[in-house]
């Protein structure tokens, strides 16, 4: 008999479904975007797997409606703070998800809107666009430059350290990092490990690439914007929790910090009339860090492998 896996969106990347087609009976939502809740608690009854997406919170109400027959979540995603991973255990649930097939397509989109934030290339281009180009200026459109600068690194996992070997080719003094473990691997660019202070009071630039957990939540928190310096710029591409927001917003309309990019925020889609997307020093992407085509229909593959084989009782290529 073939297992049953639920797809929890009818748009994800074709190989991992095609995969998935080979050896099981999918089911698939008829939505191109998150599930609404009541529709996913019906659909995934008596189901073997969940292919989910970073969107849908799995915790003790899906496990329940799911039922006994579950065996494994896969998350096409790294980031699992989505899921309730205590509960999972308690009932067996594996978990599977997609690291390092995603390191370079983030650590690439971090640089991008570091660049894009310091260098202001937003505002740029609606000048250009809006008729604010009148001629080359020498003090107009300034930004910070990395080259000379010190690069801060909160969370130095494998995305962090990715990071980490891309700003070290932008001839910069020197790359920090705060991470609760030592990380041997930091050898290799040089980074330096300091305290969260020594972070914030040092860095010119901080990129944050923490997975969000207790301990991180809210850590770029008022206290910390005023520890960083005037000029600092923060990048992140981790999760929104990691940033008070509302902290941070005040922070960029009083000159608390200079500027701040952000793939994630709180919450997904942020909404049209918050003030981050209006300020002139604040740059917002919609969540894309690993959107790099090849990246996706990868991630898409492994998500489906660590299904397959969780539902075989066989190890999977990516297990929390
Ligand atoms: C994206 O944020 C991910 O966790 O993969
Ligand atoms: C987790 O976020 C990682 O660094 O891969």
């Amino acid at each position: 008999e073939r297992f049953q896996v639920f797809v929890t969106r009818n748009d994800m990347p074709q190989g991992g479904i095609d995969l998935l087609k080979k050896e099981c009976d999918v089911k698939m939502s008829s939505h191109p975007s998150t599930m609404p809740r009541e529709e996913l608690l019906k659909a995934i009854a008596g189901v073997s797997g969940i292919f989910c997406s970073l969107t849908d919170r799995i915790d003790r109400e899906v496990l329940d409606a799911a039922g006994p027959d579950l065996k494994v979540i896969g998350t096409i995603s790294v980031g699992h703070d989505h899921i309730d991973l205590a509960e999972c255990k308690k009932r067996g649930v594996r978990i599977g998800y997609t690291p390092d097939v995603l390191t370079d397509a983030t650590a690439e989109l971090t640089m991008a809107l570091l660049l894009s934030t310091s260098r202001r290339l937003p505002e740029a281009q609606h000048e250009a666009r809006s008729g604010g180009w009148k001629s080359w200026a020498p003090t107009w459109m300034t930004g910070p430059g990395l080259a000379g600068s010190t690069v801060g690194i909160a969370g130095f996992g494998r995305i962090g350290q990715a990071v980490a070997r891309r700003v070290k080719a932008f001839n910069t003094k020197q790359i920090l990092y705060f991470n609760r473990s030592e990380r041997p691997e930091a050898q290799e660019t040089g980074a330096i490990k300091v305290t969260f202070d020594e972070l914030l009071t040092q860095s010119d630039f901080i990129i944050c690439c923490a997975a969000l957990v207790p301990e991180t939540k809210e850590m770029f928190n008022k206290a910390a914007f005023e520890k960083m310096k005037k000029t600092a710029v923060l990048v992140n591409t981790s999760r929104g929790g990691t940033v008070d927001q509302d902290a941070l917003i005040e922070a960029l309309q009083n000159n608390t910090i200079r500027a701040a990019g952000l793939d994630v925020t709180t919450p997904e889609p942020l909404p049209l009339d918050n003030p981050l997307l209006k300020l002139p020093n604040c740059v917002v992407l919609p969540h894309i860090g690993s959107a790099a085509i090849e990246t996706r229909n990868t991630m898409s593959e492994l998500t489906a492998n660590n299904i397959l084989k969780a539902l075989k009782g066989e190890p999977m290529p990516a297990e929390l």
